[in-house]
């Protein structure tokens, strides 16, 4: 399979875990300490080699597009105050090398019909799609790695499969991801066999979860376009993907890294401790924060 260079972000969802806060802030604007959910996602798909990102919006999520957007006034006023590092902040959220293109999805009819409203920019080239929501981090100080697209990137161009990120979850998990049944191992990698949305654990093929990284072959958007509401009635990526393997391989890949859950509460706030206590200038600070919380709340003493 030829490298990818193109990123799709499905970011027109409607968000409803995190309301009241998504009423008006888009879930992907949402900040790990210092950067919202989006930038960490974009920045992983630069990393992986792609040079056109394509974000899938919808009519209320002007923020993300006007994240992406110049913005001349706090530029100059950042520049005529000398104020170099958050200048330097504001104009490099994207590398020169990289665009933003933008599309709409009309109604939200799920994550399948989503992705394939990218195809007109797409075409039928291999992609990549990255949920901001799922923060893949594999980039702790002193032991960072390579990030999770760029492991699967690597991957797919070396066998010429699709490959899909996957996680081992607790079995009674089952019914809140996509799961797939696959053969053997081979280091990260196996053959998926079967793909199926949201099983209940009684019937779950695996306990082997799809997470918000894809690298797809451009076939995957002629069988979107022949899918019908699934679960939740929505047009499911995952329906499209058993299509697929019907066709061409796709592998399940078990990325090395550590996966937060970010359209969820407890996930947030997780990704937000660990990145605090990793931070290059905030983690002496936080960690004594935490150790006052705990020791106050009697939790435990770690003085
Ligand atoms: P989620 O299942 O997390 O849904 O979508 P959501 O609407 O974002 O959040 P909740 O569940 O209401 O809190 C998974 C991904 O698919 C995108 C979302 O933006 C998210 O990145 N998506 C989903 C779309 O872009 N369009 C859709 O129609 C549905």
């Amino acid at each position: 399979m030829t490298r990818i260079r193109k990123a799709v972000f499905p970011v027109a969802g409607l968000g409803t875990r995190f309301l009241p806060a998504t009423k008006t802030v888009p879930k992907e604007m949402l900040p790990i300490v210092d950067r919202p959910l989006i930038q960490y996602a974009v920045d992983e798909a630069v990393e992986a080699g792609c040079d056109t990102l394509v974000f899938v919006t919808n009519r209320y999520k002007h923020a993300v597009a006007d994240y992406f957007d110049k913005a001349y006034e706090l530029e100059q006023k950042l520049e005529k105050s000398g104020r170099t590092e958050q200048l330097d902040l504001v104009r490099n959220i994207l590398p020169p090398h990289v665009r933003a293109v933008f599309v709409t999805q009309a109604e939200a009819l799920g994550l399948g019909h989503a992705v394939l409203c990218a195809k007109p920019i797409v075409g039928d080239e291999p992609f990549a799609v990255l949920l901001p929501d799922d923060l893949i981090w594999n980039r702790q100080r002193g032991a960072g790695g390579p990030g999770a697209l760029r492991q699967m990137a690597d991957e797919a161009e070396a066998t010429g499969a699709s490959v899909i990120a996957v996680q081992d979850v607790p079995p009674a998990q089952t019914g809140s991801y996509g799961i797939v049944a696959t053969g053997d191992f081979d280091g990260r990698s196996a053959p998926i066999r079967a793909i199926v949305e949201k099983p209940r654990p009684e019937v779950a093929p695996s306990n082997l979860a799809v997470v918000g990284r894809y690298v797809l072959d451009g076939r995957i958007f002629d069988l979107l376009e022949k899918t019908t509401p699934g679960a939740g009635g929505e047009i499911q990526l995952t329906d499209a993907i058993a299509k697929l393997l019907a066709e061409r391989p796709v592998h399940a890949y078990r990325f090395q890294g550590t996966r937060f859950d970010c359209g969820t509460h407890l996930g947030l706030i997780e990704a937000t401790i660990r990145y605090a206590l990793d931070h290059e200038t905030l983690s002496d600070a936080a960690r004594g924060m935490m150790q006052d919380a705990l020791s106050e709340l009697g939790v435990v003493d770690l003085d």
